[in-house]
């Protein structure tokens, strides 16, 4: 059984009988076994998203989306009734499938490992809808269409932001011969305007102090960098 059908069905039995001794500890048992579905399931998306990405330096790898999964879930608990799963399968598959370094189409290296995973159809769909609003290039100023794909699209761009946006814009324009004020460039075209960006209250508050360290840090390069 999935995380998500064991959920539902603590919310059937909650529903049908009561809130007696016995369906009390039927909803603790279908709920722990949910938190145990879940857990597995996203141990296995780690271990995929590790096998996939081994090798990649260009700031897009496995740490990225283990980074994403976690911001997603610290966001997650602010926002009561978001749907966890969805959450944790999309924050770590984001980038599975990102045209910068696979050739898929259509999501096919997420499907094909949620389909290894026998989940249905319908959350699948649902899990490759919120990959696609993640995007930024893609989706610039659009607003997701759900609670879950706001939150993980505000957890990937935290992780453009803060120590880990200027660890990982070093190492991208390195990756590709740029020079420092290229990277730097690239804070004021993108870096510098995500924290207005964010679509949970939750993400702005952490992408408000990650923007601060930002501009610490280009002041500090300017100072250093500049002629005197
Ligand atoms: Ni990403």
């Amino acid at each position: 059984m999935s995380a998500k059908s064991a959920l539902r069905g603590a919310a059937l039995t909650g529903a049908a009988a009561g809130s007696d001794a016995h369906s009390d500890a039927a909803d603790r048992c279908a709920l722990a076994e949910a938190d145990a579905g879940l857990a597995a399931l996203t141990a296995a998306a780690e271990e995929y998203v590790r096998s996939l990405f081994a090798g990649d330096a260009g700031g897009h790898g496995a740490d990225h989306s283990l980074r994403v999964l976690r911001n997603a879930l610290e966001i997650a608990e602010s926002v009561p009734g978001c749907d966890l799963e969805l959450v944790s399968l999309a924050a770590l598959l984001h980038d599975a499938d990102d045209p910068k370094l696979f050739c898929t189409e259509d999501f096919a290296n997420a499907r094909s490992f949620m389909r290894k995973q026998s989940l249905p159809e319908e959350e699948i769909r649902a899990v490759c809808r919120i990959i696609d609003q993640v995007s930024f290039s893609k989706n610039r100023g659009l607003r997701p269409d759900s609670t879950e794909a706001c939150i993980v699209q505000d957890a990937d761009r935290l992780d453009a932001i803060g120590a880990v946006g200027i660890a990982r814009t070093f190492a991208y324009g390195g990756s590709k011969g740029r020079d420092m004020e290229d990277s730097v460039r690239h804070f004021h075209e993108k870096l510098l305007l995500l924290k207005d960006m964010m679509n949970t209250e939750a993400a702005r508050k952490l992408a408000e102090i990650r923007h601060e360290f930002m501009l610490a840090f280009l002041e500090e390069l300017e100072n250093e960098t500049s002629q005197r």
